[in-house]
């Protein structure tokens, strides 16, 4: 298999995505680029769920390798909110400015060490014979006391990695692709399919 569909419309995704896996497949298509639309309710209860729901939809129109990921933050102190729901946390189209300053506000007076949080990432692959794969990664970091760097999206601003000294907004796309959640799964998904 030289050719994959990866089932999203995110350009960042998509880039990150050919950096990590172009050696393996040389054309790496994007929903929209393989002509495929779905409207797909995300409401699995884990990651995993939600990335097969994904992967599920289009490759039952594509027909051919499909890649789907999900991915979400996990804050210790909030019970590890808002997890899956973390796109749709205040509302889809709120603001991650305000999305972000709400969740350094839930967390005001809360101890450094106990600002323990992760973003976590799940891919899933379906297979043209129909079996289906799942991987999972994570980053561990800290929530900070407020929004720094300018890279990134979502929560970056906010989610400060002590052994780099820095926020994944102060990364640069290479620094993060080598560290962050998606980037491990990826990379963890790459051998488990060239194990097949
Ligand atoms: P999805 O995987 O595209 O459904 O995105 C899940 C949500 O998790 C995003 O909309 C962001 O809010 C958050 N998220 C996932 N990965 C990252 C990241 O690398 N940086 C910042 N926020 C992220």
């Amino acid at each position: 298999m030289e050719r994959l569909i990866f089932a999203t419309g995110n350009e960042g995704k998509m880039r990150e995505i050919r950096d990590i896996l172009a050696d393996t497949y040389p054309e790496i298509l994007s929903m929209k680029e393989a002509g495929i639309r779905t409207e797909v309710a995300e409401d699995g209860k884990t990651y995993e769920e939600n990335a097969l729901i994904k992967a599920r939809a289009v490759a039952a129109q594509a027909g051919e390798l499909v890649l789907a990921d999900d991915s979400g933050l996990e804050i210790d102190w909030l019970g590890k909110e808002p997890g899956v729901y973390s796109a749709r946390y205040l509302g889809e189209d709120t603001s991650y400015r305000i999305k972000n300053a709400d969740l350094i506000r839930r967390l005001e007076g809360v101890p450094e060490e106990e600002r323990t949080a992760r973003f976590v990432c799940a891919i899933a692959a379906v297979l043209p014979d129909g079996r289906e794969l799942t991987v999972r990664a994570t980053i561990e970091g800290r929530i900070g006391y407020e929004e720094k760097g300018e890279n990134g999206f979502g929560y970056d601003p906010i989610f400060y990695v002590p052994e780099l000294g820095k926020t994944t907004a102060e990364l640069t796309e290479a620094e993060k692709n080598l560290v962050s959640h998606r980037g491990k799964a990826l990379r963890l998904m790459k051998e488990e399919l060239a194990k097949l």
